[in-house]
């Protein structure tokens, strides 16, 4: 006997997490909602898009993740990343659903001398840290069933990214230097949707770490997804954080250890590199056929 489908409402499916989700759950209902459709900025349109969906999960991925917008305008960011996710979970409590809520590294401060493990004390230092810390937080208050999935470095296939905008630059013959003093875990957003999937069908509660395998720096990341473009990765120099100067602050060590989801029996995601060189060949792929 086959299990029904669960009907599973995904918020944020414009962006490059969330547009990635329903393709790992064929086997259910899935809505997938945009800022359209769900406006984490307007309560009434959450709580309607929870209502009517009345799903048996909500996977959130919409968030103001522009780092440095927020650090411009805190009211913002607290209204769509915090206030939003209270509005949320609570409506997710109302309709009896499991809410697998995505957040971020940015949540620590980046001093540990190690990878921050789901126990370690957060810490934020960017304005776009504290309210994604504060929906984490809104999550734990309002949601009956939850699990909070933090990740980061996340580079997708589509849309404005990472990737795309290094590769773009070093075709283009243009100048191109990335800080080399902020170590993460890259994190490709199919792997991430599909443990999200996992989170959602499965229930499990709790905070968890789910990133791909391996510890690179940003300079790291961009020099390969050059030289898997078929490009001199030698043209990628460095900088520093410093240098960069950029409004928001950014973790020095932004590793997180997926210490919660091996002890839950999850299998690792796959590493970093393997993920970016399949993401690469795709993309070299359609550029053959464009
Ligand atoms: N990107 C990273 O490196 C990274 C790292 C760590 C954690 N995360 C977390 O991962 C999750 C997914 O991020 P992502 O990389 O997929 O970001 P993304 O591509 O920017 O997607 C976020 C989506 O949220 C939507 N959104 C913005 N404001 C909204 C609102 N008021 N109500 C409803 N939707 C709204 C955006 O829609 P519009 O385009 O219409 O604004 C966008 O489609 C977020 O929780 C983020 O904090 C991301």
């Amino acid at each position: 006997m086959t299990a029904s489908p669960l009907r599973i409402l995904v918020t944020g499916a414009g962006g490059q997490v969330g547009s990635e989700v329903a393709a790992h759950l064929p086997h259910q209902e899935v809505i997938a909602l945009d800022r359209a459709g769900c406006d984490l900025a307007d309560r009434h349109s959450v709580e309607q898009a929870v209502a009517a969906a009345a799903p048996a999960a909500v996977v959130n991925c919409a968030a103001w993740t522009d780092v440095d917008g927020c650090e411009a305008d805190p009211e913002r960011a607290v209204l769509v990343n915090a206030l939003g996710v209270r509005h949320l979970a609570a409506a997710c409590a109302r309709a009896g659903a499991h809410l697998v809520h995505v957040s971020t590294d940015y949540v620590f401060s980046g001093e540990k001398d190690g990878p921050y493990d789901e126990w370690d004390e957060p810490s934020p230092r960017s304005v776009y840290g504290r309210s994604k810390l504060g929906g984490e937080l809104e999550v734990a208050r309002h949601a009956g069933s939850w699990a909070v999935a933090r990740t980061s470095w996340v580079f997708g296939r589509r849309g404005r990214n990472f990737v795309d905008t290094i590769v773009g630059r070093a075709r283009e013959g243009a100048p191109l230097r990335v800080v080399d003093d902020q170590r993460g875990c890259p994190t490709y957003a199919p792997d991430l949707a599909g443990a999200l999937a996992r989170l959602a069908v499965s229930r499990l509660p709790g905070v968890y770490h789910v990133t791909n395998q391996g510890v690179c720096t940003w300079h790291d990341l961009a020099a390969a997804a050059v030289e898997l473009a078929g490009l001199d990765p030698s043209v990628v120099g460095t900088m520093t954080t410093a240098e960069l100067g950029r409004p928001a602050p950014r973790p020095a060590n932004s590793v997180l250890s997926g210490a919660a989801w091996a002890a839950a029996g999850l299998a690792p995601l796959r590493p970093w590199r393997e993920a970016l060189a399949e993401r690469m060949a795709a993309t070299v792929a359609a550029g053959r056929e464009a």
